[in-house]
This record gives C-alpha cells, sequence and structure tokens, in this order.
C-alpha cells in the first residue's frame, strides 16, 4: 500500500465520519484500542451534564428519574449487538467479577461435570479466577489445554480434552496475544454433545467482530466493553445469560440490587427474577454514563461495516509486514487468515522492546506511534475501524521500517521499565 492508495481508501471509507466523533490527540497515532479505546466526543458531554445536573443538582432523586433505568437501557443496547434478548443481557461489574459469578454459579448447579477447562491462550484473570474456584469448590484439577504455539489454538486438542474432561469451559473468543479468533458456534455444539458448556470471554472480540448468540447457539457469555467499545477506563463489564439458563443458575453474591424488591430492605434475600438477580450491588452511574455513547456509536456505524473494515485494514498491515517488514527481522505472530482472526496484529522482532520505545518517543518530525507490549516480545497493533486511518496504517509501516533500517532503536534501553 503506497500513500496516494491510503488517502484513497480513507476517502472512500464508508465509516469515514466516525473518526471525528472521537477526541484524537494531535501529532499521535493510536493502535491501543485493543486495550483502551478512544474517548468519544458524546461520552463527555454526557458525563458533564450528567455530573452537573443529576448529581450536582438533583442528588438523591436521580435514582428515580435517571439511574435505576440507566444499567437495563445500556444492556438493551448490547443485547441489540449481540444477537441477544433484552432480558438475556446486564451491564456491571468487572468481567473477573462476572466470570466469577457465573462460573461459581455453575459449579454449584450440578447442571455440568465439575471439570474446569481453559487454555493457554486464554487471558491471565480468567485463569486466576479459574484457579480459585478450583480450590473453593475442591476440584482436583485445572485442565489448562496448551498448544505448540502461541498463536493458533489446536481445535482438535482442545475438543479431545472437552470429550476426556466434560464440565466447564471457559475461552476467550479472541485471544489476546495473537488476537485467534475461535469457531463459536462449532465449539459450542461440540461442548453440548458431549454435555459440556462454553463460558466465552469476549473482551477482545466485542466491537470488532460479529457475534451473533443465536446463530452461534451460545449460553454464556461476558466481557470488559473499555476496548473496542470506546466505553472508557474501567467502564462495566457486560453479562449475557441465555435464558433457558437462568431460573438454573444462582447469584453466588448476593448483593441487595440482585433482590426482587430492594426498596423494601427486606432482611432475607429473594433473588430477582430472571437476568436481574446478577445485579449485586450499586451500579457505578458514572462508568455507565460514560459508556453509552461508545455502544450507540457501534451501533450507528453497524458491526458488519466495523468487522469487514477490520479485515481490510489487518489484511492491509499483514501484506505491508511480510513485503517490507519480515526482511528485518519482523515476524507476525497472529494468524494470516481475517477468518481466524480478531483486529489486533501482533508483530514481534529480537528488539521489540527498543523498537516499542522509539514508536512511542517519536520525533524527528516523526508523530508518537502508541502501540502496546506485550512480554516477552510480542508488539500488539489494535485497528479500531471507527477510528484507525489507513494512511495511519502507512505511517505505521514506514516508521516500523525506518527504526530498524536507521538502527534508531539502539537509543534506546533494552530494560523493560514502564507498562504500555
Ligand atoms: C480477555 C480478557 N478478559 C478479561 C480482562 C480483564 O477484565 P476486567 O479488568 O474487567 O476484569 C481482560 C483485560 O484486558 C481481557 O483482555
Amino acid at each position: 500500500m503506497d500513500l496516494s492508495l491510503a488517502k484513497e481508501l480513507d476517502q472512500k471509507d464508508p465509516l469515514v465520519q466516525f473518526r471525528a466523533r472521537f477526541f484524537n490527540p494531535k501529532n499521535e497515532l493510536y493502535f491501543d484500542g485493543n486495550s483502551l479505546g478512544k474517548l468519544p466526543l458524546e461520552a463527555q458531554k454526557t458525563l458533564d451534564q450528567i455530573i452537573q445536573k443529576q448529581w450536582g443538582e438533583r442528588l438523591i432523586r436521580s435514582w428515580n428519574e435517571q439511574w435505576l433505568e440507566l444499567p437495563k437501557r445500556i444492556a438493551s443496547k448490547y443485547a441489540t449487538l449481540l444477537g441477544a434478548d433484552s432480558n438475556e443481557v446486564c451491564i456491571g461489574e468487572s468481567t473477573s467479577v462476572r466470570l466469577f459469578q457465573v462460573l461459581h454459579a455453575l459449579l454449584s448447579s450440578n447442571l455440568f461435570p465439575k471439570h474446569l477447562t481453559t487454555d493457554s491462550l486464554n487471558f491471565p484473570t480468567d485463569l486466576y479466577i479459574m484457579d480459585g474456584l478450583k480450590k473453593a469448590f475442591n476440584i482436583r484439577f485445572l485442565n489448562v489445554v496448551s498448544y505448540p504455539s502461541e498463536i493458533n489454538a489446536n481445535l482438535n486438542s482442545l475438543k479431545e480434552s472437552i470429550v476426556q474432561n466434560p464440565g466447564i469451559i471457559c475461552l476467550s473468543l479472541v485471544s489476546y496475544k495473537s488476537a485467534f479468533l475461535y469457531p463459536m458456534q462449532l465449539l459450542n455444539r461440540w461442548a453440548e454433545k458431549h454435555h459440556s458448556l462454553i463460558v466465552w470471554d469476549l473482551s477482545h472480540a466485542v466491537g470488532a467482530v460479529s457475534i451473533d448468540f443465536k446463530k452461534t447457539e451460545t449460553k454464556i457469555a461476558l466481557g470488559c466493553t473499555y476496548k473496542y467499545m470506546n466505553g472508557g477506563p474501567g467502564a462495566p463489564a457486560f453479562l449475557y445469560v441465555n435464558k433457558t439458563l437462568q431460573e438454573r443458575l444462582s447469584n453466588p453474591i448476593q448483593g441487595w440490587f440482585g433482590h426482587q424488591r430492594p426498596f423494601d430492605f427486606d432482611t432475607n434475600y429473594v433473588a430477582a427474577d430472571g437476568i436481574d438477580c446478577f445485579a449485586s450491588g450499586t451500579p457505578s452511574i458514572l462508568s455507565m454514563a460514560a459508556m453509552e455513547a461508545g455502544i450507540d456509536l457501534v451501533l450507528e456505524a453497524g458491526i458488519e461495516a466495523i468487522a469487514k473494515k477490520s479485515k481490510k485494514q489487518t489484511e492491509l498491515f499483514i501484506n505491508s509486514v511480510q513485503r517490507i517488514l519480515t526482511p528485518l527481522g519482523y515476524s507476525i505472530e497472529s494468524p494470516i487468515n481475517s477468518d481466524q482472526r480478531g483486529s489486533h496484529v501482533t508483530l514481534s522482532h529480537p528488539a521489540s522492546w527498543q523498537i516499542c520505545q522509539a514508536l512511542l518517543a517519536g520525533g524527528n518530525s516523526k508523530p508518537k506511534i502508541i502501540p502496546d507490549f506485550r512480554p516477552p516480545h510480542f508488539i500488539r497493533f489494535g485497528f479500531t475501524p471507527l477510528y484507525t486511518q489507513y494512511e495511519e496504517i502507512f505511517i505505521l509501516v514506514n516508521t516500523l521500517k525506518s527504526i530498524v533500517l536507521s538502527e534508531s532503536y539502539l537509543n534506546f534501553s533494552k530494560k523493560k521499565t514502564t507498562v504500555t
């Protein structure tokens, strides 16, 4: 891709108008929307208004006037995005807490054998939560399926492991390291056939790939909303529990917001019906209010258009890397086939850490470029179709090239200091 092609692609991009709906820092290229999405301008306006009018002026009255309905309104928007019914999704807590709740509920339910399985591509918090539950439920071992490479799951090993250890499985639909994308429907069907259930962590997938819970026969899923959904730092997570399971699972964190009538202040806990029983404490209103602009933008743009542009951008980047950067020592650590990949591309290089520092520093009339580094030697580049421009991808490739050719990365220490 040369500069004129990149500019032409930007001009013809059907999503081009969405970039201006975000705050875009000057002289900076942002390729870390897979960790924390940019600030939607509408979120800033909403927060100003809520802080001033609802918190400042209306105070406690705002619960009845606006706040009690807020989690439900946002949940229903997430349900639309994910092909679920609005009474199957709730918003709140973090992904880690949601995972704990549903795994605990499943282990307590006797619906499935008490085996816990995950794989080595999963995110550490998922492994930690499962390890904790393994101890709490006295389960003999946590089955972590591992593969020869850190890029792809070996689906045959995973399927075989489910046959050997049927039970409760947790997978990240898009792996945080390599962006490997699992075939959701195929694995859900396999799990069901073998008396098992997969809990899907969609943190790296939602807002970047098209997901339909009905079509994929998904039963439980959750994920964070601060990456491609641009919900803001620490934005509340979403949780989906298929209707058929809701009455058979109970929330292990029996807080008052999950009570059938929280404002009766009854001394006995009576679980709310359906998905509402998964609420625990008071919703974090400011974070929830901030996250709404993000889901609104995704719904307005349409997930099909977003996913299409994601594939196009990641493919163009990978082609350029193959042509220009692999001869300079870079390797691609993500699946090449875009049907098996989410919206970030991971590279490695013997000098990954120093290259990352050089990107972040910018200079010599070059903009700062923000990727993220994951030990031991991965540099991840997130492509967020709502704001990533083709021209930025062109600049990224050329900067990666010139940092190595000019050896400017040698100006940076090999010692790892900050987390990016
Ligand atoms: C796949 C995955 N799951 C879970 C989390 C953590 O979510 P939370 O901080 O909301 O608990 C992350 C964070 O990056 C993640 O990438």
